[in-house]
């Protein structure tokens, strides 16, 4: 679906990823509602978009709020006018320790912000995508959900969920106007760890990969929006490791496992 006129939802525009993602969708003669719980980081975004500031209207709100989500969709039809597509960005990771040390607590945070919010975005933006011509559902799941990272189990089985919940949505939207898109980044350079709450780990540099800008990022998910790919690699290291796991799947766990041991506490 070209971007030029649409009114996209982006969850998590304040930081990272989706301010990128919006500000491209934005350069790229779209509308963005703008859904973040931080307020300043969201103006933020809206300043960055220079001349563009008047199609990028903020929605602060915790997407784990269902009341509030569930009011979204009209919000951002009264204000716009319609709702074209749904990009659900906004997420968490957990702490970097092994499963057992988590809390269960911690665990259904995780799972609420990355899974289940997500779900029930899609479930009450879907009956105004089903009514336009052409709509997006884009999901961002990660290289951690199909590839397991120690330290981070529930984030990847989290995002292993939203990842088969999208092609899922895939199979059964195929004859709709819905275009529904997989988005699975490698290592990006934003805040999230900071972000989650979470101090970032004493030896993240040595073992993780180089990270890719949010901006190249998401000039890269913005194009495979527009050439209507159904699964999105974002990153050298996200389309080598895609291909390597599906050849060698006990050698490329190994790999990652050797790679990301020192992030472990
Ligand atoms: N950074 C990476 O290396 C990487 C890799 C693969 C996948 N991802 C995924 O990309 C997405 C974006 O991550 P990012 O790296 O840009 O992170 P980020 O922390 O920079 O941005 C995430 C944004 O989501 C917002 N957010 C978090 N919880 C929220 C909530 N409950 N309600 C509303 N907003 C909330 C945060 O305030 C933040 O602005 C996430 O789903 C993440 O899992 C990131």
């Amino acid at each position: 679906m070209k971007l030029k006129e649409k009114v996209i939802v982006i969850t998590g525009a304040g930081s990272g990823i989706g301010r990128a993602l919006s500000l491209e969708v934005l350069a790229r003669g779209g509308y963005v509602a703008g859904i973040d719980i931080n307020p300043d980081s969201l103006s933020k975004t809206r300043e960055l978009a220079e001349a563009n500031q008047e199609k990028f209207r903020s929605f602060t709100l915790d997407i784990t709020d269902k009341e509030k989500t569930t009011a979204l969709p009209l919000a951002v039809q009264e204000h716009f006018g319609k709702v074209d597509g749904l990009i659900n960005n906004a997420g968490i990771i957990q702490r970097f320790v092994k499963v057992q040390e988590l809390t269960d607590a911690e665990i259904h945070r995780v799972f609420d912000i990355n899974f289940f919010s997500t779900l029930h975005l899609i479930r009450v933006f879907l009956p105004q995508l089903l009514e336009r011509p052409e709509s997006l559902i884009a999901n961002v799941s990660s290289m951690g959900g199909f590839l397991p990272v120690p330290g981070q189990t529930i984030y990847g089985a989290s995002k292993a969920a939203v990842k088969l919940l999208t092609e899922g949505l895939y199979a059964e939207l195929k004859d709709t106007p819905v275009q529904v898109v997989s988005i699975l980044p490698g290592a990006i350079d934003t805040k999230i760890t900071e972000n989650s709450g979470l101090e970032r780990p004493k030896n993240a540099d040595a073992s993780r990969f180089k990270a890719l800008d949010a901006s190249k990022a998401a000039e890269i998910i913005v194009r495979g929006i527009e050439q209507n790919q159904l699964k999105i690699l974002v990153g050298s290291d996200a389309s080598m490791m895609d291909k390597l796991y599906r050849l060698a799947p006990k050698y490329a766990v190994d790999l990652i496992a050797k790679k990301m041991k020192s992030l472990l506490r």
